[in-house]
């Protein structure tokens, strides 16, 4: 039975939630592998409509066991809402298992975030300010708290004052904010510490025996290849590896068990926070798709940059990835649209690239050279098979398959389940 793995394309956002939810059906186990309350997937099904953070998607089928794995950073307080909100809305979380090696975001995580922004004034990476990259900071730095710790009261409490005397040292000198109690924090993570003792798992293993047992897991991907800690647009990314090698670390998987590795693009591109994002529209169209879909940030509610698809930088994420084969999202939003523009290469400096150049600043310079493509003016969003899409479409989705060098398998045309076109199934 195969380990599939799905990742976002482009800047996050493509809509990886609903893919998930739609595979999660046919598989056993959904394993997530990195990110934290960063993330922000919409699910509508049958349940009703949730905005997930932490929580696998996979959480809404009784035959699922949904992994947090060790890649993830984990917020308590979130995680602890977001199963409560679960559970007061019919679903069972008796399934779902989070890793005893996960990092904790700790509150002077979050109180950090916020203060390293404001300090990178104009150059400021417009994160999530949830706490994320001062947690992957101490993970890497060897500061870091994880879930299971808190089950070691008395280490715990040692480990909390050396690293909170250092952290205090920070708030107070550098930033000359307030210092945190160590008894207040003590206390709050012992209790989280008690209500999350029922989740906590060494999920490596459950995935190791998920695949003895010839069951299929599916690896979910959070934000996308361009917020890579490597190779997105640094420094304006995330502070984790989200392509797929990132799911073999954050799960504790070898990479020779991973099967398939598809891809989600979004029709058009959309990027929220700071950094270059060579197809970014000013014009009435940005508004148009902004509005139409919706692109705000589930997490943050900040609007969303909005522009034309970038087969430049969906066909890099295609060769770092390994895609087999990508899911097409949000194709109805572009109903619309008299004409659609596809990026397929940039001019810097009166040259012509085919791949996004390494340095941000440079990348911002790009020029995105277009190709112009008849629009379809139809409303497609009832239509379930490729053959019934307007012959435009046809093309549009076509043409994104060559220009990235990856066949669609999926086309979405609307956030329900149903709303759907399987051009070849995945699993
Ligand atoms: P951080 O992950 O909060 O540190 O934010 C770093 C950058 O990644 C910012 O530009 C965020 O807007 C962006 N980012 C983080 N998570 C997501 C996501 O799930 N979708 C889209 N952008 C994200």
């Amino acid at each position: 039975m195969p380990v599939i793995a799905v990742i976002g394309a482009q800047w996050g956002d493509e809509g990886k939630g609903k893919i998930i939810d739609l595979l999660a059906e046919k598989v056993n186990m959904v394993a997530r592998f990195s990110g934290g309350n960063n993330a922000g997937h919409t699910v509508v099904n049958p349940y009703g409509e949730f905005a997930m953070h932490l929580v696998p998607s996979g959480i809404f089928y009784r035959h699922v066991t949904c992994v947090v794995g060790n890649g993830v950073v984990i917020d308590p307080a979130v995680l602890l809402e977001e199963i409560d909100q679960l559970k007061k809305r019919g679903v069972e979380v008796d399934k779902l298992f989070i890793s005893d090696r996960a990092h904790l975001i700790m509150p002077y995580h979050i109180l950090l975030d916020g203060l390293e922004e404001e300090a990178r004034g104009g150059g400021a990476i417009g994160t999530t300010r949830k706490g994320i990259g001062p947690c992957y900071m101490d993970k890497v730095g060897r500061l870091g708290i994880r879930t299971g710790d808190l089950l070691q009261r008395d280490t715990f409490r040692d480990r909390l004052r050396s690293v909170l005397d250092y952290k205090n040292r920070i708030l107070t000198r550098v930033y000359e904010a307030q210092p945190l109690s160590l008894e207040e924090i003590y206390d709050k993570y012992c209790r989280y510490g008690e209500q999350l003792a029922p989740f906590l798992r060494e999920t490596d293993l459950m995935v190791e025996q998920a695949l003895e047992r010839g069951e299929m897991v599916l690896l979910e991907g959070a934000q996308g290849t361009m917020l890579d800690i490597d190779f997105g647009t640094y420094p304006y990314v995330t502070s984790t590896a989200t392509m797929i090698g990132g799911a073999c670390s954050g799960v504790g998987l070898s990479p020779v068990r991973i099967d398939r590795i598809y891809g989600v693009f979004k029709a058009y591109a959309t990027r929220v926070g700071s950094g270059p994002m060579p197809t970014e529209l000013f014009d009435d169209t940005a508004g148009l798709i902004r509005e139409r879909a919706h692109e705000y940030g589930t997490t943050t509610g900040r609007p969303r940059r909005c522009g034309w698809f970038d087969a430049v930088v969906t066909r890099f994420s295609a060769r770092v990835n390994g895609f087999c084969g990508a899911c097409l999202t949000r194709l109805d939003i572009l109903d619309t649209l008299p004409s659609i523009k596809i990026c397929t290469g940039y001019r810097l400096n009166g040259e012509a690239l085919t791949r996004p150049p390494s340095n941000s600043a440079l990348l911002a310079k790009c020029e995105p050279l277009y190709e112009e493509l008849d629009g379809w003016q139809t409303d497609i969003s009832r239509l379930r098979h490729l053959e019934d899409l307007p012959p435009q479409a046809r093309s549009y989705v076509r043409r994104l398959e060559e220009l990235t060098d990856c066949p669609i398998n999926i086309i979405s045309v609307g956030p329900r389940r149903e709303q759907t076109i399987v051009v070849k199934a995945i699993l």
